[in-house]
């Protein structure tokens, strides 16, 4: 299946590097700006990167807009005819401007809402968790930095473990959409623990007592 990261942001450069290193493939990568984005995949030495439109990255089968989310909203109504049947990953943390709370309601998520927007597109949620720092290094002491996966679609969930598990992660079945409610709540958590404890932006998951990712049932 082939991939297609959206954005030059942090997180955009982040996935990139990490699915050229590690996913095989050709990788595509959309931006507003192909020519800077064409120069940044030079600087990295990224191999299997090929640079274009956002319009042009719409042709893969697995998309990952790494978008603010309220980009992201703009982005899913202007284009959700041609994302049809694709898969779409949510990686968003929808935190308001000075990071003291949410756009989204109690009871709500980023992910849920953009699944509500694309009917017919296949949402899975991943990598809320893991701030963009941690992409340079996801092992820590030992173990590796967990990543979080969702989707109502379980076939969808399980062509994206598929397609990224040989990614440094450990990824976890996390369940339905509506478990973004937590997973991204907990995300804002996180990153006022990694600034208490001075490791800002370098924070992720570990969880203990998962020996396997392979789940039981
Ligand atoms: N930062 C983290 O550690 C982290 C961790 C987990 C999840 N996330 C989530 O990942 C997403 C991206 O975060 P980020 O930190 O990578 O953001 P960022 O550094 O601000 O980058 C966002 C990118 O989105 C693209 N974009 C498209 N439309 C845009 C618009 N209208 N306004 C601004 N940018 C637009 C731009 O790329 P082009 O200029 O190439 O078009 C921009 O560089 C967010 O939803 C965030 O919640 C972030």
């Amino acid at each position: 299946m082939k991939i297609s990261v959206l954005g030059t942001g942090n997180m955009g450069k982040a996935l990139v590097k990490q699915a050229a290193a590690y996913a095989g493939g050709q990788v595509f990568w959309g931006t507003r700006n192909p020519a800077e984005a064409a120069e940044l995949a030079k600087t990295f030495q990224l191999d299997g990167i090929v640079t274009g439109s956002y319009e042009e990255a719409l042709q893969t089968d697995i998309i990952i807009p790494a978008f603010p989310a309220s980009a992201m909203i703009e982005w899913a109504a202007a284009h959700k005819e041609k994302i049809k049947n694709k898969i779409v990953v949510d990686i968003s943390n929808p935190f308001n401007d000075d990071f003291s709370g949410f756009t989204t309601a109690w009871g709500e998520s980023s992910a849920e809402r953009l699944q509500s927007l694309l009917p017919e597109s296949k949402v899975v949620g991943a990598f809320k968790n893991t701030f963009f720092k941690v992409f340079e290094n996801p092992v820590f002491e030992d173990q590796k930095s967990d990543v979080l996966v969702t989707g109502d679609d379980e076939e969808a969930v399980r062509q994206f473990i598929e397609r990224f598990e040989p990614l440094p992660f450990r990824f976890l079945h996390a369940g339905r959409l509506a478990n973004n409610r937590t997973i991204e709540r907990f995300t804002l958590l996180e990153l006022e623990l990694a600034v208490r404890y001075g490791t800002y932006p370098y924070i992720s998951l570990q969880l203990f007592g998962i020996k396997e990712a392979v789940p039981a049932n």
